[in-house]
């Protein structure tokens, strides 16, 4: 448990092109086995028609998100412009964190119909899901409570193996973000059974600045 253990300061999502090399298949083990839980299993995908197939219900889930203004307003309300507010909020996705420079919010509300355009975006899911060694889909056998919590248990596991192997991960969980494209998505990976919950890609790469976190006296209550 130790190398996972000394690998919680170091876990990030990684939102950056990786260096498109493949994990050895050692690596690409422990990745599975660090997944798995209780009705819970990780499927790695690693063939290029495989991951062709998820970046196309990536890029389906994408233009259907960038095209309902409820999900630009949820996303814009968790984007954190500059670092001053990241820093106030202590929360919430830096632009940093995506390689993007730190600007005003007025700037950033004058510009969000440039910032939140489907095209550059898809544009840049493809290059993230194409430079990646493989993604993992997290598939559940049962849709409850239990199962949900067992999900992001496995994924904490398996984002803390990779970490501790010096292999970065980000979600891409468009697929099954849209409740239409979920059934679909099970069925083009060829899953007879279970629900595919989280989707994350991963591969070698350079680290990203991290994503602040809130003082524990602002989350606790005694
Ligand atoms: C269950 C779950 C689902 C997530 N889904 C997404 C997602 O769809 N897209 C994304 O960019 N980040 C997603 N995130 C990542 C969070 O945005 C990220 O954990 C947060 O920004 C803190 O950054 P850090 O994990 O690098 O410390 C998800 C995190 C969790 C736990």
């Amino acid at each position: 448990m130790a190398p996972l253990f000394d690998a919680i300061p170091n876990r990030q999502c990684t939102r950056n092109e990786y260096d498109g090399q493949p994990l050895s298949a050692t690596e690409l083990n422990l990745l599975e086995k660090a997944g798995r839980g209780e009705g819970v299993r990780v499927i790695l995908l690693t063939q290029p028609t495989e991951m062709e197939t998820v970046l196309d219900f990536v890029i389906q889930g994408n233009t259907a998100q960038f095209n309902n203004p409820n999900f630009l307003k949820e996303l814009k309300s968790w984007i954190r412009f500059n670092d001053r507010e990241a820093n106030r909020t202590g929360d919430g996705l830096s632009g940093r964190t995506t390689g993007n420079p730190s600007i005003p919010r007025w700037l950033g509300n004058l510009f969000s119909k440039l910032l939140f355009r489907v095209k550059p975006e898809n544009d840049k899911n493809a290059r993230h899901i194409r430079s990646s060694a493989g993604i993992a889909v997290f598939v559940s056998e049962v849709d409850d409570k239990t199962h949900w919590v067992e999900v992001g248990r496995c994924y904490e596991r398996f984002a803390l193996q990779a970490t501790a192997l010096g292999i970065r991960n980000a979600f891409a969980n468009q697929p099954v973000e849209e409740a239409s494209l979920r059934p679909k998505f099970a069925r083009a990976l060829g899953l007879a059974e279970g629900r595919p919950d989280l989707v994350v890609r991963f591969g070698r790469g350079p680290e990203m600045p991290r994503s602040l976190r809130r003082p524990l006296d602002r989350i606790i209550v005694a």
